[in-house]
């Protein structure tokens, strides 16, 4: 299951993104934004990121403006590794070298093309382990400070 968020910033490219989603019938929850109404980033990103750290969902995308806003306020929640990303090979390797179980994107920033390839491979590419499992560990541990 896959969690999808977004602010009015990044409505239009999530819903695209659903489309893909829906044509691979790949399963998601969309925590909203569901009108594309003006909201807060921070608000948004709660609901779809506690999910994930529940596993209840194994991955999210979030949306905003910038992709920004929206991947600060995830990365504040314990447990997410969220990766702002506009370009394929960044969507690719923050699964392999970061274990990120979260890719936010910005609505104002990359087209519908991009944002599903990006989507598409962030999906299915797995986390490498070896040493970067020793620095994905660390990072968790910086919560802990
Ligand atoms: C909203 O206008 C915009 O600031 C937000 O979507 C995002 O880009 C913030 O990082």
């Amino acid at each position: 299951m896959i969690a999808l968020g977004c602010d009015h910033g990044g409505f239009v490219l999530k819903e695209e993104i659903k489309k893909y989603l829906d044509s691979k019938s790949i399963p998601y929850e969309d925590f909203g934004s569901l009108d594309g109404a003006s909201c807060d980033y921070p608000d948004m990103a709660v609901a779809p990121c506690e999910a994930v750290v529940s596993g209840r969902c194994q991955l999210a995308l979030l949306f905003c403006g910038t992709g920004i806003g929206i991947s600060m306020a995830a990365n504040k929640i314990k447990g997410i590794r969220a990766a702002c990303c506009s370009d394929y090979f960044s969507a690719k390797y923050t699964r392999l070298h970061n274990d990120a179980n979260v890719l936010c994107m910005g609505g104002r920033v990359v087209g519908p093309g991009l944002a599903t390839e990006m989507v598409e491979v962030f999906l299915n590419t797995p986390f490498e382990g070896g040493r970067h499992a020793r620095r994905v560990d660390k990072l968790m541990a910086l919560e802990n400070r």
